[in-house]
């Protein structure tokens, strides 16, 4: 049996020998296209060539695609796991000719694989073309043995393929495969129809692109764009009538089976397979850096994830197990994509995790819908309030909560779904402000026209007019105005502060934010009233606070720099997952998988600089958005683009789509310094960092905490010192103190230029690193003294008595451990040269004890014996050799009165061996 590796080598080495070039298979996440949640089909990292933005390298190109289709146009979801042959991930083989061959070839070598090099039999063998592509339908008989009866028309739902909404398109042929039990029942009938015929191949004749309004345009060329399903391709060379009993699944299944205990063969297998497609999936989007979240391509990993603890519940598995599936992925499939293999910690990690948090709720849910279900007969609908309760409280994505629903024959009210969540928004959306009650609070109009002009590019000051206001407090006013150069919160840029007056009125603009107000977007000004009131006057002079602005500015600037920067020394996986452009500082949060190193951020700060001290001009230009992307301005996941967007760039450096206000020259950024990088969740880190005299505050404050260090080790050390010396006098401090007084004197930095403080920030950092080191060997030669004057001390401490000539030594010590302990009990039995020694100390408020047993006498008293003797007084035990012997009790109060019984002890010991 042909292995599914050996299958798709075939594929591509067949291709190879006609000439074309192995490509790599782009991220399932696409990079910088926010028109795609997830790459969908071979032909996506191709799309700029087929549009003609870009030449193509090669003429003839192969390759095999990881390919999610779980939202958007070519969208399986429905029928994952409950048929066996749809996949939410799957791999699409494909081999393309940009401008180079056409539709006889393609025809010819796709027979030619599927008959001759892999030998499918090729009376199961249907082709279908476009109902108007005679082409295509003279070019299969001519081509290949096909009878002329097997090429079959249809239409453009099932022989016109597209890409999306727009975007490249055109007329396909089709192979399908009979794969029934009796070749009789076979017919034409039967073809895009009946399950048994099974679509392997699409061979797609690109010459059109669709556009917005719906047209279609011709391409300049005409190219070929094919997909192969290789799971389909590999069930039907492995005489399999399911994907899930390949070898690309089977191991996964089999794991499943594993960790469950429930065969797949029991019930109607939909779990195992949704768990073995999901976890796919769910592997793949991962590695390729997605990442659950409640939002656009998150949101769908998370909605994937939820389904398949959902079919795991079905398993009777209540706590979390699909990550462990993710090692059977990576071994089948590690090594045609190595970066699930490379990625597979940080994949079980978050799998783990949001596995962990949807499993408190989802037991709970899962009762609710149960509840619900009860209730209801089937064709009844879910009441839209009811889904969104399972949504909101308890995750259920609302795909989720539609399936288990069709399981049981019902439906959703999507629709009431949609506007229980509108209303939710509603309300976040005032809570937002939760100081300000809003309800029942109206906008008033005071001049009708446009309103909300944003003029905040070019200028921080300007007259306007009142559209409308809201009062909802005695000295609070909501402010929208016909033009505006106040910045209202968006893209990471938090909103503008300032003024706003008339000669009756001032007004302190405290925040700026963007709403719907009566369906248009707004920029509406929130303020508190300094002065006046608001009278029949609607001019107005807005004035933003231009100091905080131009902050924010230089942060915001800084951002694109520090995004650019983090790709150049990271790599390309890196993207930007969220950010906060404040006055005092930026905050940035992208995808990532470790703790970026001292170097990395050393090396990212200096390119970021570099860039501020070549003082490039900034351009910003408002072009269409296929422009702006063929320009290879980066946008951002997540946001919602128009046809027409602003592209920021610092010209040969960075270029992104942003709506933000920036600074004219880069050198206006002064300097830039990373203060923190953290983790914020599996896989997304946190750079905080700052800029312009935010840097030298920076710096102030680093270098007063770290003068407050060095001055308390300083202290801690000289007092250590002191001690030593006093205690012994060869010690000498002199080195250290003067030392200290160099790398404590305050006059030895000004706040001058920012090297000088980063220079002495370095010299401090080393001195408290001297001094730290210092500290640890003045502690060390501390101790050591200690021990050796408190044992002379100490000894002189013992109480010593003789019994039948052996002399006895017993003492209560304050030790530090036991170690110490030990040793002084060694070092007094030596100083006494003949005799046993009992110390006892208080360790954590129980008492414990050492006996040491000079070599002469160990066979008549073994310490061992002796320390369990004790140990029993002590209501603990004790034993040891006959050297050493330890023993504890719990009564702190015993210690004393059993170490006096010590010779009591010896005695009896004695006694009992004449005896
Ligand atoms: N782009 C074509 C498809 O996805 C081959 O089916």
């Amino acid at each position: 049996m042909k292995t599914g590796k050996a299958i798709r080598q075939d594929f591509i080495s067949f291709f190879e020998e006609k000439g074309h070039r192995f490509v790599r298979s782009s991220p399932v996440v696409p990079i910088d296209d926010p028109t795609l949640l997830f790459t969908n089909a071979g032909m996506n990292q191709f799309k700029p060539i087929f549009l003609d933005l870009e030449k193509p390298r090669y003429k003839r190109v192969v390759n095999s695609q990881k390919c999610i289709r779980v939202s958007g146009k070519h969208n399986d979801l429905e029928e994952v796991g409950i048929d066996n042959y749809h996949h939410t991930f799957f791999e699409m083989l494909g081999n393309w000719s940009f401008g180079d061959y056409y539709k006889a070839e393609a025809i010819q070598w796709a027979w030619e694989l599927f008959t001759d090099v892999w030998g499918m039999d090729p009376n199961r063998l249907w082709a279908t073309v476009h109902h108007t592509d005679d082409e295509a339908a003279d070019l299969w008989p001519k081509m290949t043995d096909i009878p002329p009866e097997r090429v079959l028309r249809f239409g453009d739902k099932d022989n016109f393929w597209e890409m999306g909404e727009t975007g490249p398109c055109g007329p396909c042929s089709e192979i399908h495969y009979y794969e029934g039990a009796d070749l009789s029942r076979m017919s034409a009938a039967g073809v895009n129809v009946e399950p048994e015929y099974k679509e392997l191949w699409n061979l797609v004749f690109i010459q059109n692109n669709r556009l917005e309004d719906g047209s279609l345009k011709d391409l300049p060329a005409k190219h070929v764009d094919t997909g192969a399903g290789l799971e389909r391709i590999v069930a039907v060379l492995q005489g399999k009538t399911s994907n899930y009993d390949t070898d690309l699944f089977t191991p996964i299944i089999e794991h499943i089976t594993k960790i469950t205990g429930v065969p797949s063969s029991e019930g109607d297998g939909v779990a195992h397979r949704v768990l073995a497609d999901h976890v796919r999936m769910l592997a793949f989007s991962m590695a390729d850096g997605a990442l659950p979240s409640n939002e656009g391509r998150g949101y769908v990993v998370r909605r994937i994830l939820r389904r398949a603890a959902r079919f795991g519940r079905m398993l009777e598995r209540h706590d979390p197990f699909i990550y462990e599936l993710v090692d059977t992925v990576t071994d089948v499939m590690g090594a045609a994509f190595p970066e699930i293999v490379e990625k597979r910690e940080h994949i079980e990690r978050v799998i783990e995790a949001e596995e962990a948090s949807f499993g408190e709720t989802l037991d709970r849910g899962l009762e609710i819908f149960a509840r619900l279900a009860r209730d209801l007969s089937s064709g009844d609908v879910i009441p839209g309030e009811e889904a969104f309760r399972l949504y909101d409280t308890y995750g259920f994505p609302l795909d989720l909560t539609e399936l288990m629903a069709r399981e049981k024959g019902l439906a959703v009210d999507t629709k009431g779904f949609e506007k229980a969540m509108g209303r939710q928004r509603e309300r976040a959306r005032g809570a937002k402000k939760s100081d300000v009650k809003l309800e029942g609070q109206e906008w008033v109009t005071l001049t009708e026209g446009e309103s909300s002009h944003f003029l905040g590019y070019a200028t921080i000051e300007s007259e306007a007019t009142i559209r409308k206001y809201r009062i909802y407090e005695a000295d609070k006013l909501d402010l929208i105005l016909d033009q505006t150069p106040f910045y209202a919160e968006s893209g990471g840029q938090i909103g503008d502060t300032g003024t706003i007056t008339t000669p009756g009125l001032d007004l302190k603009v405290v925040d700026t934010q963007k709403s719907a107000v009566q369906g248009d977007e707004e920029i509406i000004h929130f303020c508190e009233i300094l002065r006046g009131k608001l009278d029949s006057e609607t001019k107005v002079t807005a004035a933003v606070d231009a100091d905080r602005r131009q902050a924010i500015r230089l942060n915001h600037t800084a951002t694109h720099l520090l995004h650019k920067a983090l790709k150049m020394v990271l790599g390309d996986h890196v993207q930007q997952a969220g950010s906060l452009v404040a006055p005092d500082r930026l905050r940035f949060d992208f995808t990532h998988y470790q703790k970026v190193s001292e170097k990395g951020i050393k090396e990212i700060e200096k390119i970021v600089n570099q860039v501020v001290h070549e003082d490039i001009s900034l351009d910003a230009s408002v072009q269409d958005f296929d422009d702006a992307r063929k320009g290879g301005a980066v946008a951002i996941f997540g946001e919602k683009y128009g046809d027409r967007v602003r592209v920021v760039e610092v010209p040969g450096f960075s270029k992104e789509l942003c709506g933000g206000t920036h600074v004219d020259r880069t050198g206006d950024i002064g300097y830039f310094k990373i203060t923190s990088e953290t983790a914020v969740a599996a896989g997304v880190r946190r750079m905080e960092a700052v800029t312009g005299n935010n840097v030298l505050i920076y710096y102030d404050q680093e270098i007063s905490s770290k003068q407050a260090e060095l001055k308390r080790i300083a202290a801690s050390n000289e007092e250590l010192a002191s001690h030593l010396s006093s205690e012994l006098s060869e010690v000498s401090t002199m080195a250290v103190s003067a030392e200290l007084q160099r790398a404590l004197d305050p006059d030895s930095f000004t706040l001058g230029n920012v090297e000088n403080l980063e220079k002495h920030l370095g010299d401090l950092t080393t001195a408290t690193e001297q001094l730290q080191k210092e500290h640890k060997v003045l502690l060390r030669e501390l101790k050591k003294q200690r021990k050796r004057v408190s044992s002379k001390e100490l000894f002189d401490d013992l109480t010593l008595t003789e019994i039948a000539t052996i002399r006895i030594g017993f003492a209560i010590l304050d030790v530090h451990d036991q170690d110490e302990f030990k040793d002084l009990a060694v070092e007094f039995k030596h100083r006494l040269k003949s005799g046993v020694v009992v110390l006892g100390t208080l360790s954590e408020d129980r008492p414990q004890v050492v006996v040491a047993v000079t070599d002469d006498l160990k066979a008549k008293l073994p310490a061992g014996e002796l320390a369990r003797e004790l140990g029993q007084r002590l209501g603990g035990g004790g034993g040891g050799t006959p050297i050493l012997g330890t023993a504890g009790g719990r009564d702190p109060s015993l210690l004393q009165k059993v170490l006096s019984e010590t010779p009591a002890v010896v005695q009896h010991r004695l006694e009992r061996q004449n005896g």
